[in-house]
């Protein structure tokens, strides 16, 4: 079979090589991937940001979809022919996170998707929502269940109540899909007004144009009549941080999950306490959490946002595309 090795840095020198296909053992299953999506994350680490330790030769990308060709002996939640995607924590079953279920982590220190055939434990696998295809599959399990695990997993975010969006990448725009299921108000920011014409379509009841308005966060607390948002969905990093801590209601919740513009330390103490603000670290999700979420997106038949799909074999061009900050939603590959 194919895969793609990073054996040194860079988006360029990925290796694509002859690797033997693997057979599942006791408990184990094999699948062949049918498609493969990209995460800001998997940009860090091919380009050595994110991890300059790693072990290599490692196959990167944590999120695949793909077809059940095979279960070893002892499986019992799948067969051959099955629709599955891989889990971003194989070792996160359920409850609440530990240094142990978090360590090994697909495409980060055990290999990842971006190879025809893989074996997975069948503990690190889900059923596919009937009503997606591979590629949308693809997309649900770091970004789909990140923003769901921010709005409705430690916490339950009711209807009526308002979340801030950042940007329309990947986490935010499954923030904005599943915040509209379920009868939140959205406030979305964006650099650019055709991404921002883009989310009104997909139900943002407020847009912001961040780069025409810097001060996006006092924006946001007029369009809440002075109060600030009940929830921050926080992937800017250092740069939004204090405009977050701004823009949040007192007792709002902000989940802090990216760093786009960084990882300078540059949160204020005093305006958490003074605000009572609660701040969750969000780190995408259990296999229990991808459950529930699935069964959200089947119920609500929300569909993820592709902005495009490129051959498995383009993943350098996929990768560049991800790193021009062009594309809105989700970038796939399929195999
Ligand atoms: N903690 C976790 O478990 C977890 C899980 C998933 C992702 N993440 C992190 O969350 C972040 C987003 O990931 P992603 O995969 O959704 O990324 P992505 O799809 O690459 O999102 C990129 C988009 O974010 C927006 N953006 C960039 N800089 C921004 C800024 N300073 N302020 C506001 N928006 C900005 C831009 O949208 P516009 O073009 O519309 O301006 C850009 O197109 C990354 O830092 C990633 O590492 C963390």
């Amino acid at each position: 079979m194919k895969a793609f090795e990073i054996q040194e840095f860079g988006i360029d020198k990925l290796a694509l090589v002859d690797r033997e296909t693997p057979r599942p053992g006791p408990g184990e299953v094999l699948v062949r991937l049918k498609a493969a999506s990209l995460n800001y994350r998997d940009y860090l680490v091919v380009g050595g940001a994110y991890n300059p330790n790693l072990k290599r030769p490692l196959v990167p990308l944590s999120d695949g979809a793909g077809v059940v060709e095979e279960a070893g002996p002892g499986v019992t939640h799948f067969k051959k022919g099955d629709r599955v995607m891989s889990c971003f924590f194989p070792a996160w079953l359920d409850g609440p996170p530990t240094p142990e279920t978090v360590k090994p982590a697909l495409g980060g220190n055990v290999d990842g998707v971006l190879r025809e055939h893989a074996v997975f434990r069948e503990d690190g696998l889900v059923h596919t929502p009937k009503n997606l295809s591979d590629e949308e599959a693809a997309t649900l399990p770091c970004a789909g269940l990140t923003a769901w695990h921010a709005l409705f997993e430690n916490i339950l975010a009711q209807p009526g109540e308002t979340v801030l969006l950042q940007g329309t990448g990947g986490v935010s725009i499954f923030g904005l899909q599943f915040a509209h299921a379920a009868g939140l108000r959205t406030i979305v920011t964006s650099s650019s007004d055709q991404k921002l014409e883009r989310a009104r379509k997909l139900g943002a009841d407020e847009v912001i144009n961040y780069k025409k308005t810097p001060e996006w966060d006092e924006e946001v607390r007029k369009l809440t009549a002075g109060q600030g948002v009940d929830h921050v969905i926080e992937v800017g990093g250092s740069d939004t941080i204090p405009r977050s801590l701004n823009a949040i209601r007192m007792q709002g919740t902000i989940s802090v999950i990216g760093i786009l513009s960084g990882v300078e330390p540059t949160i204020s103490p005093s305006r958490i306490l003074q605000k009572s603000v609660r701040v969750q670290g969000i780190y995408v999700g259990s296999q229990a959490m991808f459950k529930r979420m699935n069964h959200a997106v089947e119920f609500h038949k929300i569909k993820p946002v592709i902005d495009q799909v490129f051959p498995w074999t383009e993943a350098k061009e996929a990768l560049r595309h991800m790193e021009s900050q062009r594309h809105f939603g989700k970038i796939c590959l399929k195999f």
